[in-house]
């Protein structure tokens, strides 16, 4: 994710940038830079890579001017490649004015046209550098200050920004603001440290100042003015950081797969970010622009994948094929690189990849590839081997994911498949009105996982009391049938237990056998199509004793006659289920972890990144 470092006070800027930026280094990124304001003038060094190329660079320069106000940046790509020029800090045209950005500028593409037309010309392909030369056009349009500039060109902006803006023409100021990403400002003594993360500022202070969403700040020297973005004072106190380094960096949680886990309402709002058009109701991946008529007269797709991103294929399958009638296979990466595939004419292969470099899936993608398919990739790492290879694609823009075990990548996958079906399907026959309904319950989805994830202390209770077994079956049918196997992977992987998941319906067909008094079966069932034939499976468990444990929809009480423990998600469509019948299984299995104590973050003989056969 990206990092904003920002500097006001009295001793050398640079250092403590490049410091602060050090801080940040957990959160992952691809590319960083500084800027400086010396002798009035903007001192920019960025580069691909990591912070300590920067630095070298600020060292070997002998033409850096000291000085004492800056603005610094860890950027993990969105809007282009990880390279120099789409690096952060970026400068409007007439270099006077920098800027550090965390979000996404959601009508960037508006705004560049019009800048475009009034004579601007970008060097990047980013949205910041958009909102940079808006800035810059203001100001030089008169706007009065840099204060009034940044104001004016954030009310033409919908998306989300934490920014951090440098002016040469005023040189000892920063303006900050704040909408859907963090800033804080760490108050010093006659010295400010601006950054989105309290990690960059605990060596200089522990005294801060929290912006809230639609705030902004100016900051010099001497004091620290907080205002509304409508230019309304808003008088702040000054707060103490509790944490330590390493608390911040898991964002106060006792593990990144526990942050990750709650990080899933954010995470999907950043999937979703700039992609659903509101207002021509249409969804709009800019990755797939390329290939998008191709793909509409597409006659059969493949996903191919590993693990939990196979996970997020199979419920893919039932997204292309119900909403854009696209004939779907999912394949074992790992298997169709051996198995000679057959690749008919007008076939697309997506490859589903969170880290982007899995062995099995970049070697499946190449045998597609050379066969003639299409390659499209939906990859979360920015630059990586698979999102090079691939024809086109969509990132996930999740974060980055540190807890071994994929959760929050899962999700987004899957909110990434359904954009891809809506945009598929309304080409080829879904109607407006029911990408309409789609698209707002698209949007629903993030509020609704935060109300799953209210139940995780619950969920800890109920997965205390079966700790001790070490068989358990997850079972769910229709699109709850990946998530079954989801929760059966994500239990064994960190805390060491068997599981199993399947298809509700193939229980009867042999793992019946296995059902003995206490043993907990995990049925997902939501009210969906299937309800009551799931509810038939559950019976049958009952009746041979096993502890039912179920996914059911809000208001569901009925299934309390059955079951031994209920765990209830919002109501929503079948195919937006996933989305949040997943997080109980999630919750499960980290809670399940601890109580054993197991390593959850690096659970034994696993990689993040599995880079071989
Ligand atoms: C499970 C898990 C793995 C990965 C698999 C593919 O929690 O993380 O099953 O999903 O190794 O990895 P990526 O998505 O990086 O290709």
């Amino acid at each position: 994710m990206c990092g904003i470092v920002g500097y006001v006070g009295s001793k050398n800027a640079c250092p403590v940038l490049l410091e602060g930026l050090k801080r940040l280094e957990y959160r992952g990124y691809d590319s960083a830079g500084v800027c400086v304001v010396g002798d009035g003038q903007l001192q920019i060094r960025k580069s691909q890579g990591r912070v300590g190329v920067v630095e070298r660079q600020v060292l070997d320069d002998q033409e850096m001017r000291p000085a004492t106000v800056g603005i610094a940046h860890t950027r993990w790509a969105t809007h282009g490649e990880p390279n120099e020029p789409n690096a952060h800090p970026h400068a409007d045209d007439t270099g006077r004015i920098a800027i550090v950005h965390n979000g996404i500028i959601e009508n960037y593409a508006t705004l560049r046209q019009y800048l475009l037309g009034k004579g601007h010309t970008f060097r990047s392909e980013t949205d910041t550098e958009v909102l940079a030369m808006l800035i810059g056009e203001f100001y030089n349009d008169g706007a009065g200050s840099i204060e009034q500039a940044v104001r004016a060109a954030l009310g033409e902006v919908t998306g989300t920004y934490g920014i951090a803006v440098a002016c040469a023409g005023e040189p000892e100021k920063l303006v900050v603001a704040r909408k859907g990403s963090p800033i804080i400002i760490g108050v010093g003594a006659e010295e400010y440290i601006v950054a989105s993360d309290a990690s960059a500022i605990l060596e200089h202070t522990v005294n801060v100042v929290y912006l809230s969403d639609n705030e902004m700040a100016v900051v010099t020297r001497d004091g620290l003015r907080t205002l509304t973005l409508d230019n309304v004072p808003v008088p702040k106190e000054v707060s103490r950081i509790e944490w330590t380094l390493d608390e911040i960096a898991r964002g106060g949680y006792g593990h990144f797969m526990e942050k990750e886990i709650f990080e899933q309402p954010e995470s999907v709002r950043m999937c979703l970010g700039g992609r659903l058009d509101k207002r021509d109701r249409r969804i709009q991946l800019g990755g797939l622009e390329s290939v998008v008529r191709t793909l509409a007269r597409t006659k059969k797709l493949i996903v191919t994948a590993c693990g939990t991103a196979w996970h997020a294929g199979l419920v893919g399958e039932f997204l292309f094929e119900e909403l854009a009638h696209i004939p779907t296979e999912v394949e074992y990466a790992s298997e169709f690189r051996y198995r000679n595939p057959i690749i008919e004419d007008a076939t697309g292969v997506i490859a589903i990849s969170q880290s982007g470099e899995t062995a099995d899936t970049l070697a499946a993608l190449r045998e597609a590839k050379d066969k003639g398919a299409l390659a499209l990739g939906i990859v979360n790492v920015v630059g990586s081997t698979i999102a090079r290879e691939t024809d086109a694609g969509v990132y996930l823009h999740a974060g980055p994911e540190i807890g071994v075990a994929s959760t929050k990548a899962f999700t987004c996958q899957i909110v990434v498949e359904t954009m891809m079906a809506l945009m598929l399907g309304r080409r080829r026959l879904m109607s407006q009105q029911a990408m309409d309904q789609y698209i707002d319950e698209l949007e629903r989805i993030p509020e609704k996982m935060s109300r799953v994830l209210e139940q995780s202390e619950t969920i800890r209770q109920v997965t205390g009391e079966y700790i001790d077994r070490e068989n358990w079956l997850f079972l769910g049918r229709g699109y709850n049938y990946p998530v079954a196997l989801e929760g059966a992977l994500k239990l064994k992987e960190i805390s060491y237990i068997h599981a199993e998941g399947l298809p509700a319906a193939e229980m009867k067909h042999g793992p019946i056998a296995l059902i003995h008094e206490g043993m907990p079966v995990v049925f997902v069932a939501p009210r969906c199509a299937t309800y009551d034939k799931v509810v038939s499976n559950i019976e049958e468990v009952r009746a041979r004793k096993g502890r039912i444990i179920a996914i059911a929809t809000e208001g569901d009480e009925d299934i309390r006659r059955y079951c031994d423990h209920v765990f209830y998600i919002p109501e929503a469509p079948a195919a937006l289920q996933p989305l949040l019948t997943v997080i109980p299984l999630q919750l499960l299995a980290f809670h399940a972890a601890v109580l054993r104590g197991c390593n959850v973050d690096k659970p034994r003989n696993l990689a993040k990144s599995v880079t071989v056969e």
